[in-house]
């Protein structure tokens, strides 16, 4: 039998898409989340990595930037891919050369409209509630050493009402995000 391939999933905060990712593939033999990484020490995504029975850790600044402890993680849990859910810095420059086109992101609205440095997460669906947008939606992409500018592999949309709070905007696109992002993943890993 081949070996699954392993995903090392990057978060920062509340940790649904990481949940979500986890168990969409929970139970396949030929994919596994090998490990969630995340770098918000109080950030939820670690209580539900435990609750999901996932290997966690937390990593610093200097761990991702400077002393390659990351790499060295991803190296010993041999991840073959990352994947970026809601996970809010810059992928540092020798974890892109060491996973070349296999960093995949989500972001939370049609790039390239709302995306770059600050435009994360309730930021995004503020200022698209803000410019009056009639839609939003969701962007899964390559990552490359820009904010939000690689390769898109798959966007989807919903419509933005007059009346919508950020937080119905925000409602409807984990909506998007769960329907989509794991299956989406599922194809671009296998058709790598
Ligand atoms: C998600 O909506 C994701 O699209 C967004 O952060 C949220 C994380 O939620 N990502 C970005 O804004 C990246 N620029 P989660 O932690 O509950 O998955």
């Amino acid at each position: 039998m081949n070996t699954p391939i392993r995903l090392a999933i990057l978060g920062s905060g509340n940790g649904t898409n990481a949940q979500q990712i986890s168990e969409y593939f929970a139970g396949r033999t030929d994919v596994e989340v090998a490990c969630i990484i995340y770098n918000i020490r109080d950030a939820y995504i670690a209580v539900r990595a435990q609750n999901l029975g996932i290997e966690s850790h937390y990593f610093n600044r200097a761990d991702f930037y400077e002393n390659g402890r990351v790499l060295d993680y991803l190296r010993e849990k041999k991840a073959d891919w990352i994947i970026l859910a809601g996970f809010l810095w810059l992928v540092p420059e020798a974890i892109l050369e060491a996973y070349p086109n296999r960093i995949i992101n989500i972001h939370p609205a049609l790039l390239p409209k709302y995306g770059g440095k600050g435009m994360y997460g309730h930021h995004v669906h503020e200022a698209v509630v803000a410019a009056g947008e009639h839609e939003s939606g969701i962007t899964i992409h390559i990552v490359d050493k820009h904010y939000d500018k690689g390769i898109t592999l798959f966007q989807a949309r919903c419509q933005v009402l007059p009346t919508d709070t950020p937080d119905d905007v925000a409602a409807k696109i984990h909506l998007l995000e769960k329907e989509h992002f794991p299956r989406v993943i599922d194809e671009t890993i296998k058709h790598s």
